[in-house]
């Protein structure tokens, strides 16, 4: 299972620091065939060790350059980061990063080796027009995304569920993961939209789940490694 803390705008340089002291101590007791990855704000990206991988939660797809308010690969390279969280939701409604953009971003990355864990979600109004309607959105989000990127993980986070408390149910979690998985060959897929302790096993053992992206609950590191440990 892959279990992936996204902190978005929370937690600073400091409560990283000791968040991550904290999850090491807890770590140790992971399965080993259990991947821990962590998204902490920019602003505390550092070169951490233990059994967890730090990645950014976004970068502009160039070297360096006049990009004002961004970051680019130098800046990463500073902290040997090579994991990258492209096409959060959050990015492409709250930023208004079109599909073109994250697929821009996503080759530059591509290209650079970065693994790229890439969101795809649906709006409420759309899972309301039915099933056809949500893989119908969910499939032009990976427009221009390389299917056989072999450092690909795709999560789905379904919009109406990332920081509502309501999660989708089992069954749509169940059907929409089979769905994508069809045009997805081996690429590990993630289900994200408010994940907690309270329903990490119901689903991690939906057959189609390989891990989890979680933002509210990751937050506490006690809850984060409650999850990852269940
Ligand atoms: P949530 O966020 O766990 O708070 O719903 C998930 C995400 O946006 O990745």
């Amino acid at each position: 299972m892959i279990y992936a803390a996204n902190f978005k705008t929370n937690h600073t340089r400091k409560s990283t620091q000791s968040y991550i002291q904290a999850l090491n101590e807890k770590l140790g007791a992971k399965k080993s065939e259990d991947k821990v990855y962590i998204f902490p704000p920019m602003t505390a990206l550092d070169l951490y060790e233990g059994a967890f991988t730090v990645g950014t939660q976004n970068a502009y797809p160039a070297h360096n350059g006049a990009f004002t308010g961004e970051i680019g690969l130098e800046q990463l390279d500073e902290f040997d980061i090579k994991t990258i969280l492209i096409g959060h939701s959050e990015r492409r409604e709250v930023l208004n990063e079109s599909q073109d953009k994250v697929s821009q971003k996503f080759s530059f990355f591509k290209t650079q080796n970065f693994e790229i864990i890439y969101c795809i979600g649906e709006p409420l109004h759309i899972r309301e027009q039915g099933f056809e309607s949500v893989m119908h959105y969910l499939l032009a989000q990976l427009d221009g995304i390389d299917m056989h990127y072999e450092k690909l993980i795709v999560a789905y986070e379904p919009i109406w569920a990332i920081g509502t408390g309501r999660s989708a149910t089992t069954d749509e979690i169940l059907t929409t993961h089979s769905a994508l998985k069809k045009v997805m060959h081996d690429i590990p897929l993630l289900y994200g939209g408010s994940v907690k302790p309270a329903n990490i096993k119901e689903i991690t053992d939906i057959s189609g789940v390989d891990g989890v992206l979680v933002g509210s609950a990751s937050l506490d590191v006690e809850s984060f490694s409650q999850m990852v440990l269940s």
